[in-house]
């Protein structure tokens, strides 16, 4: 079934019950998503993106409830990303005719990905009038990718920014008002860590920017999970506060251990945490999600992070893990590194050193432990644990708290 967003506009996308990883297993999507097109009725016909290789059948089934496919005179491609071109080709079989619309950028993307000889960029400020409405182009760029746009569509004060303020959340539901809050933060936290956190200052200009418009939004349909139509300002409230590095009293304890001596440490140091009275999630590898534990890091001020020393270094799923927090680039966070090791060790100053990398503030813990920690040694990484937590909770009181902007 298709459903109104607004006054002639229909989400006639799909719903993917099954997808568990995006990106080649670099972002686990436990809750499926959602691939949406929206398509706008007026004198002329507008679609605005479609849907990934497999589901382009539920799409086309939706737009003939709603119009016949051969009217479509417009499809307009916000991200040349397979999951929302991918059946452009297919559009274009129903209707021939149709121009199709991208960024600047979109021209490399879309053109590489297809032989589309109908397209044509347009630029921020663009204007396409399809009738009583209008829609306005802003591009976008590395939000997330340099071709990615948004569409305003007058006078419905309806953004469709594609995969910003987007959630992989495959639901009966459209609407964010309608759905698990719980849920819904949860998967658009982990998008935001995942997808977005390395391009958080582009993410800061581009609200800045939307702000300056004045443009009055009362919808933000993305093009993954439920639109935001109730107090849209809430997700973009959260887009800046997660932009600028604002985090909260919370320490995440990741670590991957050989023979329990490195959990043992990064026991002790929750317990020291903890003393402090500040909020504490140990996460041990592989066992933890790597794309649950990002979206935990997202608001979390402090990281401790452990592993065992293995081949004179740290272990893979750790590695792995320094790797993310590397392309990431978290902003405003503070760190420090912990681990075991028998004959040789090697893993601590590694991991203090990825951690410098990944643009924390590095603290020495001094907890490379040879063997099993001691009882000494685990009261060390107590009193650690607790130093750590108070530094957190006065890096917290001291961060100045975002701006306002972008009123939706
Ligand atoms: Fe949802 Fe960047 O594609």
């Amino acid at each position: 079934m298709p459903v109104q967003v607004a006054d002639n506009v229909f989400w006639v996308g799909a719903i993917d019950w099954n997808r568990r990883d995006f990106h080649g297993y670099t972002y686990t999507t436990p809750r499926g998503t959602t691939y949406n097109a929206y398509l706008i009725l007026d004198d002329e016909v507008a679609l605005v993106d479609t849907v990934a290789p497999g589901f382009e059948e539920e799409m086309l089934e939706r737009i003939s409830e709603v119009v016949d496919p051969g009217r479509i005179r417009y499809l307009i491609a916000n991200h040349g990303e397979i999951d929302h071109s991918g059946a452009i080709p297919e559009v274009l079989e129903h209707a021939p005719q149709a121009e199709v619309l991208c960024s600047r950028k979109g021209l490399e993307s879309l053109g590489k990905y297809f032989d589309l000889p109908g397209l044509r960029s347009v630029a921020t400020g663009d204007m396409l009038t399809l009738g009583n409405k209008t829609l306005r182009f802003i591009e976008a760029p590395m939000l997330h990718w340099p071709d990615s746009m948004f569409t305003y569509v007058e006078p419905d004060r309806l953004l469709l920014p594609n995969d910003a303020f987007g959630q992989h959340l495959a639901t009966s539901q459209r609407f964010a008002d309608e759905v698990n809050s719980g849920q819904l933060w949860d998967e658009a936290a982990r998008y935001y860590a995942n997808i977005l956190t390395p391009f958080s200052r582009m993410v800061l200009r581009k609200l800045d920017e939307v702000a300056r418009m004045q443009i009055e939004i009362a919808t933000i349909a993305p093009s993954h999970g439920v639109i935001w139509r109730q107090d849209p300002g809430r997700i973009v409230e959260a887009y800046r506060r997660w932009a600028s590095g604002q985090a909260r009293e919370r320490v995440l304890i990741v670590y991957e251990t050989m023979w329990g001596s490195t959990e043992q440490l990064a026991e002790a140091l929750a317990e020291g945490v903890m003393s402090e009275g500040v909020e504490v999630l140990v996460r041990g590898l592989p066992m933890a999600d790597r794309t649950d534990v990002l979206g935990e890091l997202l608001e979390a001020k402090g990281l401790l992070l452990g592993s065992s020393t293995h081949n004179q270094g740290m272990l893979l799923n750790i590695a792995a893990f320094v790797e993310d927090l590397k392309g990431l680039r978290f902003t405003g966070k503070i760190g420090a590194a912990f681990g075991s090791h028998g004959w040789a060790g090697g893993a601590v100053p590694d991991l203090e050193e990825a951690l410098r990398e990944a643009g924390f503030d590095v603290m020495t813990a001094d907890l490379a432990v040879r063997w099993a920690p001691s009882a000494e040694e685990l009261a060390k990484a107590r009193e650690f644990g607790a130093h750590f937590a108070r530094e957190v909770r006065r890096s917290v009181m001291e961060a100045v708290p975002p701006h306002h902007g972008f009123e939706a």
